[in-house]
């Protein structure tokens, strides 16, 4: 229902205000915001007590270590207790905890009972393998149940799980795994990908090979191919946590355990790990789950297309959903295979009501055609939510048009993987919302745009977006680098101690808030973070390149895309198409498919500042075909004729 129009701008756009049918029923009501407002400490103390605690908690934050914070510091509790055994007790054990879709067209479903047994197994093994709290265990894996089934059973021994996307390469793989000094990688033979089996195995063990902190590779058997074997090191899933005992007591842990580590990328070459704890990481993940999703347990049927490599899998399809016993589809593969039809024949099959997914995604399925979800029963929809990136309002519309039946509520939902739970969103039944803004931060969040001298912007102003208080689900740190994470999120507002986020927001005249992406050298492609440095070293481990300057170019399709230019050595011959192709395959192999440039011109200088800073911003110019700003501090701005012909 559409409510008002007003103003000129492309933001004053109309505001679309819930029903009155939804807003009866909905988890969340107008007055969280009041009581987060008058008592936000307290406001939280309450969210955690959704959970189970061991031990229960009696004071609420200490942030006499800032930035490091400490949530609910003297509670002590089981995080996979909370997300499985405790609905098993509750007698919730036939419940669906997961409908699993596999991409060849198998399929599973687990319930929490099996989910119980399936966790205690796991860490029976784990146990077996001499792993003991504190440990790190790598997961290298697709999306199928023992991947979830392995992070749990981390969560409830304690160790700290680093899942890292299955889609990295045997590099990035090794790196992260040398830097948080796992002792084991889970993983499996293989995984399906567009009908074929492609290895998984092979990635690992060229991964692992020399890695001095490895003593085991857990391999769950998926595409039955054929695998190399280390003796003594590798070991099946179905001839270990297979046959081990399904009983396992959990025991608690201390509120700011260190739960996992997840790489993101920064503004520099090397990924980051960022640090997440325990207790208030559930709460908020729990908190957001249920109302911003609106979520009800038994009887919504819920789905986040997110892989669990990244955080969004980590929140919304492991921690959030399942602490809210949710039943969800888990789907391994592309949304195109076999055909474009696949998400909706999920989402018929298995009455899909609260889909969560991303702009590109949107926006791919926008260019499929909408024949293509038309010829779908889509009513058990009843709530959409976007990650990720932001959502221009074309898509959003689309999205609530033809996938929402023009009824299902939108939450833009804008977060990070350091901040580990949803921090500014509409919240359903509650806000009126506008296309392509995230509206404004939930209750008990306190977030604000400011200006490079951090005075504060108020409607129409755009600037940082800095979060002004600490949040239960915060980050602790960065893996082994404390000073980088100060330096990274904390020293730009230092004076102020604000959390600098690295996007540019807004507020429109009527407060709105609208995220307008990254201020820093992140890309975001597809709603995945690559950093231009990463890039950029990746081309020059290349023996033909000299230098090469990357920038994120807009996208139709997935946001940015990227964008290289690369100088050769002296002596290398340019062989055109051919050398592109190679370089193109460094990245892939260096990094991942996904930080594949969409463009490479081989140029014969890059422009570079009178100190040699590289001018990206020139070179976004270039690579969106815009006419050249300001070029005058250039050492010789005759180098972008030369860039053009490059290209
Ligand atoms: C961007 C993903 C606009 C933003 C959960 C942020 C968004 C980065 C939104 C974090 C949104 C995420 N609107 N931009 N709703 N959600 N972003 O760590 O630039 O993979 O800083 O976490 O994605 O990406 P990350």
């Amino acid at each position: 229902m559409t409510t008002s129009t007003s103003g000129t701008d492309e933001t004053a756009v109309a505001s679309y205000a819930p029903s009155a049918e939804f807003a009866a029923q909905a988890n969340a009501k107008a007055d969280l915001y009041a009581a987060a407002e008058k008592d936000r400490l307290g406001f939280w103390a309450e969210q955690a007590r959704r959970l189970h605690w061991h031990t229960p908690f009696t004071e609420v934050l200490d942030w006499s270590d800032a930035p490091v914070a400490k949530w609910f510091a003297d509670g002590e509790l089981n995080v996979a207790y909370n997300c499985v055994d405790r609905h098993v007790i509750d007698g919730h054990g036939d419940q669906v905890a997961i409908h699993w879709e596999g991409e060849p067209g198998d399929s599973r479903d687990v319930t929490y009972a099996d989910l119980l047994a399936d966790v205690s197994q796991a860490a029976n093994t784990l146990t077996e393998l001499g792993l003991v709290s504190g440990d790190r265990v790598a997961i290298y894996m697709p999306m199928i149940p023992e991947a979830i089934v392995s992070i749990l059973a981390c969560a409830r021994l304690g160790l700290t799980h680093s899942v890292v996307f299955a889609g990295f390469s045997a590099t990035a793989l090794r790196s992260r795994i040398d830097d948080a000094e796992a002792k084991l990688v889970i993983t499996t033979d293989g995984q399906w990908r567009r009908g074929k089996p492609a290895p998984i195995k092979d990635t690992v063990d060229e991964a692992v090979d020399g890695a001095a902190s490895i003593q085991h590779v857990l391999v769950v058997k998926r595409t039955d191919s054929d695998v190399a074997w280390t003796e003594g090191r590798d070991l099946w899933w179905h001839e270990t946590v297979a046959n081990a005992s399904k009983e396992h007591e959990a025991q608690p842990f201390p509120a700011e355990h260190p739960l996992f580590i997840l790489y993101t990328s920064g503004t520099t070459g090397k990924p980051k790990g960022i640090i997440h704890t325990s207790g208030g990481y559930l709460t908020q993940t729990s908190y957001t789950h249920h109302n911003v999703f609106d979520h009800k347990p038994g009887k919504d049927v819920y789905w986040c297309t997110a892989d669990i490599g990244w955080v969004t899998g980590h929140s919304y399809i492991v921690y959030g959903p399942l602490s809210n016993r949710a039943t969800q589809v888990v789907y391994e593969g592309t949304p195109n295979s076999p055909d474009e039809h696949r998400h909706w024949n999920v989402i018929e099959k298995y009455k899909v009501s609260i889909y969560y997914t991303s702009p590109t995604l949107v926006r791919t399925f926008m260019k499929w055609g909408k024949e293509i979800p038309e010829a779908h029963d889509l009513s058990s929809i009843r709530l959409l939510g976007s990650v990720g990136e932001p959502i221009n309002p074309e898509a959003w519309r689309w999205f609530r048009d033809v996938v929402g039946g023009g009824s299902a509520p939108i939450v833009d939902t804008w977060w990070q993987t350091e901040t580990g739970a949803i921090m500014i969103s509409p919240l359903p039944g509650v806000t009126s919302t506008k296309p392509g803004s995230a509206m404004t931060p939930l209750p008990g969040i306190s977030a604000k745009i400011v200006d490079d001298d951090a005075k504060p912007l108020g409607n129409g102003g755009n600037g940082y977006l800095v979060l002004d208080e600490p949040w239960p689900a915060m980050l602790r740190g960065i893996w082994g680098d404390m000073d980088r994470y100060k330096d990274t999120y904390w020293s730009r507002y230092a004076e102020e101690g604000w959390y600098f986020a690295g996007d540019g927001a807004k507020y429109d005249e009527d407060g709105a808030l609208w995220v307008l992406g990254r201020v820093d050298d992140v890309m975001n492609v597809s709603g995945h973070r690559i950093s231009t440095s990463e890039v950029e070293s990746a081309l020059v481990t290349h023996h033909s390149v000299a230098e090469a300057a990357v920038v994120g170019a807009a996208d139709d399709t997935t946001g940015q895309g990227i964008v290289a230019f690369v100088i050769l050595r002296a002596g290398e011959e340019n062989t055109g198409d051919a050398l592109i192709a190679e370089l193109k395959a460094q990245v892939s192999k260096e990094i991942s498919p996904i930080a594949r440039p969409r463009e490479i011109s081989i140029v014969p200088e890059l422009p570079k500042t009178r100190s040699g800073k590289i001018m990206r911003r020139l070179l976004r110019d270039v690579a969106e075909g815009r006419e050249l700003g300001d070029v005058s501090t250039l050492v010789d701005p005759k180098v972008f004729e030369a860039i053009k012909k490059g290209r």
